[in-house]
């Protein structure tokens, strides 16, 4: 395959997706741009030719200007969006019309999507850390993006039965569900160091817009907890480092106190083995000194397989409701103990523990 087929096929392939994670409008976009060479020239533009960075700068573009007749078909935009199989000759209108401002976005920006409600797994793990380890607790995130994983602690949680838990004036309250785990406390949070390739300012207008752009226009609730949360990490002293976390990590490990956690959240799932090697060499390598946790929610192997719809075999099928894991790895004396402790869906909204 050369790279326009690879790129068409990445957009044929997306179009269920996309309509099962509940976007109808991207599942007609992709499905139909597939078949439009020159709409695949333009995806091609970005380096990884993904569907998501053309959808993406085309929102990007109409949350700037929502006058545009396209805007009709974004629920991010109207009220009531027009129907999406309607769409497309419309957005290939669009993508002509603004060929120079998408591909100005297709070559700068990549997809750096996050969501606050990670922080409902991210929380418990930090609890137990916390209690390992004492508080305050010093964080570093490896891949932050805008950062607002790091702001966990400012966040009220939804405990269903057992009570809701977190600052009394928290602007923002995460709901999930989980079976078995830890009591979950709040621990006290020191420094929070977030290491991105592309870290995103959530003070700037045009990095806030491009997240929100980068989300389904369907999902606006999330979006809307997505803004509220930026206005907390805003608020909140946080050092952003840019780079490679690989590279970045030795300078800020030796200036970071204890007790520390690093942690990542969708971010190694796309490291090669050899990176994740390093990162743990490096961290083992630190621990010499002292010990250093690290919790991981990342997707698991299985989650290929739930990805790419091969979930043939029985087991895939049980699997493929919890296809990402928690796991916490200490490092000591310059060696690592790994463990899982929870598999989550896709959106680690629920919980299984171990
Ligand atoms: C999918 S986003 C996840 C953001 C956030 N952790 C969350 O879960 O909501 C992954 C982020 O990791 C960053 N990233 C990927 N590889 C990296 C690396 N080697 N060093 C630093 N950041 C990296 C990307 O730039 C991107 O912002």
């Amino acid at each position: 395959m050369n790279r326009a087929e690879e790129i068409a096929a990445g957009f044929r392939a997306a179009a269920p997706t996309y309509r099962g994670m509940g976007s109808p409008l991207y599942g007609v976009l992709c499905a139909a741009a597939a078949e439009d060479p020159a709409l695949m020239a333009l995806a091609g533009r970005s380096r990884s030719g993904r569907p998501m960075m053309l959808l993406a700068a085309v929102h990007d573009l109409l949350l700037r200007s929502p006058e545009e007749p396209l805007g009709r078909y974004f629920a991010t935009l109207v009220e009531t969006p027009a129907p999406p199989d309607q769409a497309f000759p419309e957005f290939a209108r669009f993508c002509r019309e603004h060929e120079d401002e998408i591909v100005e976005r297709l070559e700068t920006r990549t997809i750096q999507s996050t969501f606050v409600e990670r922080c409902w797994a991210l929380a418990p793990a930090m609890s137990l850390v916390a209690d390992a380890a004492g508080e305050p607790l010093n964080l570093v995130e490896i891949g932050c993006s805008a950062g607002v994983l790091l702001t966990f602690d400012a966040y009220a949680y939804d405990l269903g039965a057992a009570g809701r838990i977190g600052p009394a004036d928290a602007p923002l309250t995460i709901t999930g569900q989980s079976r078995g785990g830890p009591d979950l406390r709040i621990p006290r949070i020191g420094a929070r160091i977030g290491i991105d390739l592309q870290p995103l300012d959530p003070r700037s207008a045009e990095d806030r817009r491009w997240l929100l752009a980068s989300s389904f226009p369907e999902m606006r609730e999330q979006q809307a907890r997505l803004a509220t949360a930026l206005d907390v990490v805003a608020r909140t002293d946080i050092r952003l480092l840019r780079g490679d976390a690989l590279e970045r990590l030795p300078e800020v490990l030796a200036t970071t106190p204890s007790p520390l956690c690093v942690f990542s959240s969708s971010c190694l799932f796309y490291w090669t083995a050899e990176a994740r090697e390093a990162l743990d060499a490096l961290l083992a390598d630190a621990s010499s000194e002292r010990g250093i946790y690290r919790v991981g929610l990342e997707a698991s192997d299985r989650f290929d397989t739930w990805r790419t719809g091969r979930a043939e075999t029985p087991e895939h099928r049980r699997l493929a409701g919890t296809p990402n894991e928690m796991t916490l790895t200490r490092y000591h004396s310059g060696g690592l103990e790994a463990r899982l402790l929870a598999r989550t869906n896709p959106d680690y909204q629920v919980i299984e523990w171990n």
